[in-house]
């Protein structure tokens, strides 16, 4: 793995040093490319000696007289990494210009870029900024969104480069990419389901599908065929590995897993299903009637997971997902056992940003060895790929 990290004039790079520590120990060639001005925050000196190569800063070194050859570099690299991306450099490189040597390889890479962006919250959330990144990621870049969390001006927003442990772990997942899922057959459930109390009534919740689908887009990106079991949801879908299979109750959900489980490597359990159902919908509309209350009796839905977990064979993984509001880890724990699932990722509460219907989401993920990754508030998609960085680098 060929890995050329571009460096550009952000606080962050700070980071860079242990970034490529970890790089080479996960066996990777590093060379490092910096803009002139990020000089100012980290030394070329530790760099090249972490790197064990020389720092690539201008086209042309006047003390030494050797030219940087900008062609040769991208052709070289596997995978071209600029970490922190200031804006200055999205602008620059969302609109082609070339003043740089850094800007002059991303121009000439063939292979992927992944672009870390990081600087104050202002900043990253003005829409100039935001439309360099969306016009990059159109463009073929992927971008990693940065974290929220505490930044280097005192303010607290989102900004933040992710801390090196989770940098690789991205980096590792896009190197993977191209072939981690590759030939797997993955049933994801999705969505919320809905029990019918009579014609126009049901019982259901505010799942939304999105994590489910963010699950399923990211499976179909690394090389799976998909089969989508997707509750009551507006989302929709478009990716040729991915088959939809539209569903309204657990039973109906249940059913489409039961019947295409054999042929599954993995099953991924987002949907929030209810846990009860009523004993009997009735065929009519339910009138009021003249008592002060009603009372339905509800009976237990299948348990989707569960049922999965007891009929799992030796190839077969399992991850579940678990929705708490008290005890979360306990909980989780328990139902990782009791479902028998491999690993369950476990919702984690911030106000709006997390859970149903949100766009980003807070997740941990207990491993059946007890093992615990704590992934940070990030899009959906981006939680998606974390999970399955998780389970292929501990499979
Ligand atoms: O769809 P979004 O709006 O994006 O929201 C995503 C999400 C919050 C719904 C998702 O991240 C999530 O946590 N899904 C599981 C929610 C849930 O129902 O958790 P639970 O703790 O009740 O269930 C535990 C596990 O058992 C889940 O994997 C669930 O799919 C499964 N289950 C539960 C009951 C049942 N009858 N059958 C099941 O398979």
């Amino acid at each position: 793995m060929r890995i050329l990290l571009g460096v550009t004039a952000g606080i962050a790079a700070y980071k860079v040093p242990f970034l490529i520590r970890l790089l080479v120990k996960q066996g990777a060639e590093v060379r490092c490319v910096m803009t002139p001005d990020a000089r100012d925050f980290v030394s070329p000196l530790v760099l090249s000696t972490l790197s064990n190569h020389p720092v690539a800063i201008e086209f042309w070194n006047k003390e030494t007289g050797a030219w940087n050859n900008h062609v040769a570099l991208a052709e070289w690299a596997d995978l071209l990494v600029i970490c922190p991306c200031t804006a200055n450099t999205l602008s620059k490189m969302a609109s082609g210009a070339c003043d740089n040597l850094l800007l002059a390889i991303f121009l000439s890479m063939r292979n992927k870029t992944i672009l870390f962006p990081a600087m104050d919250l202002e900043m990253y959330r003005h829409p100039t900024v935001q439309r360099n990144m969306d016009q990059l990621e159109q463009d073929g870049s992927i971008i990693v969104p940065a974290e929220y969390g505490e930044l280097a001006s005192g303010l607290s927003g989102q900004g933040r480069l992710p801390e090196p442990e989770t940098l690789l772990e991205y980096i590792l997942g896009v190197v993977a990419s191209k072939r981690d899922f590759l030939g797997k057959n993955v049933v994801v459930t999705a969505g919320p389901t809905y029990e019918a109390i009579d014609p126009v009534r049901f019982i259901g919740n505010h799942a939304s599908g999105k994590m489910g689908l963010a699950l399923a887009e990211r499976l179909a990106e690394r090389g799976a065929d998909v089969l989508l079991v997707l509750g009551p949801s507006k989302c929709s879908v478009s990716h040729p590995k991915i088959k939809v299979c539209s569903v309204v109750s657990a039973e109906e959900m249940w059913n489409e897993v039961k019947n295409n489980w054999d042929s599954m490597d993995f099953g991924f359990f987002a949907a929030a299903v209810a846990d009860y159902q009523p004993e009997r919908a009735s065929q009519h509309k339910i009138k009021k009637s003249a008592g002060e209350s009603m009372a339905l009796t509800l009976v237990k839905t299948p348990d989707i997971l569960a049922w999965a977990g007891k009929h799992k064979k030796e190839h077969q993984r399992i991850i579940g997902f678990a929705l708490e509001t008290q005890n979360g880890e306990v909980n989780a724990k328990e139902k990782l056992h009791t479902k028998k699932a491999d690993y369950m990722v476990l919702n984690v509460p911030v106000e709006n940003e997390s859970g149903f219907n949100a766009e980003t989401n807070k997740v941990c993920i207990f491993g059946k060895d007890d093992r615990l990754w704590d992934i940070p508030l990030m899009q959906k998609r981006e939680v998606a790929n974390a999970i399955l960085n998780v389970i292929t680098n501990t499979q």
